[in-house]
């Protein structure tokens, strides 16, 4: 069985979304797949109640008992590899990380980004989105490289961007589409595997 790890921070919607998926779609079956594990940097993050309700080893490692970014990154790289994984997936995980560690799961690391990159890298993506007069907004799925918010992408989604759209509206409209592209995305790189 290939492992799946997830990185969270927050509220965890698009980590439920990829679990909804894989038990829904029986990755374990038809792709040989489980979410293995859900880390998050943060105790508080709700995403963690939601893993374990669905059988996840859940962990978490606060960056903020760590010396150094470096440090932080080392321990999570040690706790993220307890579960040999064959993919790891940012869902929301609001941490920049070491050059280390993006090299260290060079071709299996993927993120979701709230843009169309290469637009609007970074944060406030929506509200930058809505200032610029954007016509259209929307997520991108794309594998991390070195470069912050830049790596190849795998999948993007698009929405409207309404003449009276806040941020927070236009959030939940692109997060909508994320819960889609996201499971798909991972399904597909377990679909794409030469062993599959
Ligand atoms: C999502 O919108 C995701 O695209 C964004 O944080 C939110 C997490 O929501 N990620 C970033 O901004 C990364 N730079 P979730 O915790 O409910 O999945």
């Amino acid at each position: 069985m290939k492992n799946i790890v997830i990185l969270i921070s927050g509220s965890g919607s698009n980590m439920a979304a990829i679990v909804r998926a894989a038990e829904q779609e029986r990755w374990s079956e038809r792709l040989n797949a489980r979410v293995a594990a859900v880390i998050s940097n943060k105790a508080d993050a709700a995403g963690l109640e939601m893993a374990k309700a669905h059988g996840i080893a859940t962990s978490v490692l606060d960056h903020k008992s760590f010396a150094s970014r470096e440090d932080f990154d080392a321990a999570l790289m040690a706790e993220i590899d307890l579960f040999s994984p064959e993919l790891v997936v940012l869902a929301g995980f609001m941490r920049i990380l070491t050059p280390g560690f993006v090299a260290h799961y060079a071709g299996r690391l993927i993120n979701i980004h709230p843009s169309l990159l290469p637009a609007f890298p970074g944060l406030n993506t929506h509200q930058r989105a809505i200032d610029a007069g954007c016509q259209f907004a929307g997520a991108t799925v794309h594998q991390v490289t070195a470069d912050l918010d830049h790596g190849p992408i795998l999948a993007q989604a698009v929405v409207p961007v309404l003449f009276d759209d806040t941020a927070e509206v236009l959030a939940a409209r692109v997060l909508t589409q994320e819960h889609l592209i996201y499971p798909r995305s991972v399904a597909e790189f377990f679909r794409n595997l030469p062993s599959y």
